[in-house]
């Protein structure tokens, strides 16, 4: 799977009413980066991460994911990106009631064109890879909160997105816990996948390579940002960021998974990942 890149330039987000919940924001995240954003309460960092995630649409500006302008993507664009290149954990885990923790995982898979026996066995799969294949027919009732996040996180990660982005992914759970899934946050990150950790916790924030802060809808900090970074924006992707014309819904270079994914029938639903699935309802 091509590996994602995040371009925001100039993005704002107002709502009805005047809130400004995003004040000219420019962000670019590379491949394979572990970025933490941190701010007060309210000062738009859930705003940001459903703008990246194509949950939310800004107001104004450029938002490019994986070089396609987002902007201008139909619906079935947008869920053929969402279902192939991003993965979202909620803080408060969003899993379906009374369904199987290998049910959620799968119902997440709904839109990725797969059958439902490779929905199924690639759930059992996320699963096992946060440590808990053994746990597979326990509804979340049955679960402790670090195990369901740990499903939530399974869920966004079954169809292997290169983009993870997760909003206080830790904020309901014990440090315990969150110390699990920070080291599985920490591993997907080894493996490829790009991740981007909304977090409270400054020690949480300070063991992340890239730190942004944010305040009052603009982003006022970025360690990156820091020439001693070894991460410096300019090292980064602006280079080899082409936009590309295509929509991730339409066939395109065999040689490009992201193309060929099969995810052409998802126009107009829900996102994969995004929002909880149920394969037995
Ligand atoms: N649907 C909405 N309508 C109007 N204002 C909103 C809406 N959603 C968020 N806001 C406002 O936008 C601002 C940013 O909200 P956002 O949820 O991004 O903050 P946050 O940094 O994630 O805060 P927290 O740490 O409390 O989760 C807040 O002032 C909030 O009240
Ligand atoms: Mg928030």
């Amino acid at each position: 799977m091509t590996p994602p890149t995040v371009s925001l330039v100039d993005v704002s987000r107002t709502y009805p009413g005047g809130v400004t919940a995003l004040a000219g924001v420019s962000l670019e995240i590379a491949r394979g980066e572990l970025i933490a954003i941190a701010g007060p309460s309210g000062s738009g960092k859930s705003t940001l991460l459903n703008v990246i995630g194509t949950l939310d649409r800004p107001t104004s500006g450029t938002v490019r994911i994986d070089g396609y302008d987002v902007p201008a993507l139909s619906d079935r664009g947008l869920s053929a990106l969402r279902a192939t290149t991003i993965g979202f954990v909620f803080q408060h885990f969003h899993l379906a009631d009374r369904v199987t923790a290998l049910d959620n995982v799968a119902g997440g898979l709904l839109y990725s064109g797969l059958g439902r026996a490779e929905r199924r066995r690639r759930a059992a799969a996320a699963l096992e890879r946060v440590g808990l294949g053994h746990r597979l027919d326990h509804e979340p009732h049955e679960l402790s909160g670090g195990e369901r996040q740990r499903v939530a996180i399974a869920r966004a990660v079954a169809g292997d997105p290169p983009l993870l982005l997760a909003d206080e992914p830790t904020g309901a759970l014990d440090s315990v816990s969150g110390a699990g899934v920070m080291e599985l946050l920490h591993d997907l990150n080894a493996s490829g996948t790009t991740i981007v950790i909304i977090t409270h916790d400054r020690e949480i924030a300070a063991s992340l390579p890239r730190r942004v802060g944010m305040r009052d809808g603009r982003i006022v900090s970025d360690s990156a940002a820091d020439p001693s970074h070894p991460s410096h924006p300019s090292d980064l992707t602006r280079s080899n960021q082409p936009t590309r014309p295509t929509d991730p819904s339409e066939p395109t270079d065999p040689s490009d998974p992201t193309g060929s994914t099969d995810s052409g029938d998802s126009g107009g639903r829900p996102a994969a990942g995004a929002v909880p699935g149920s394969e037995a309802a």
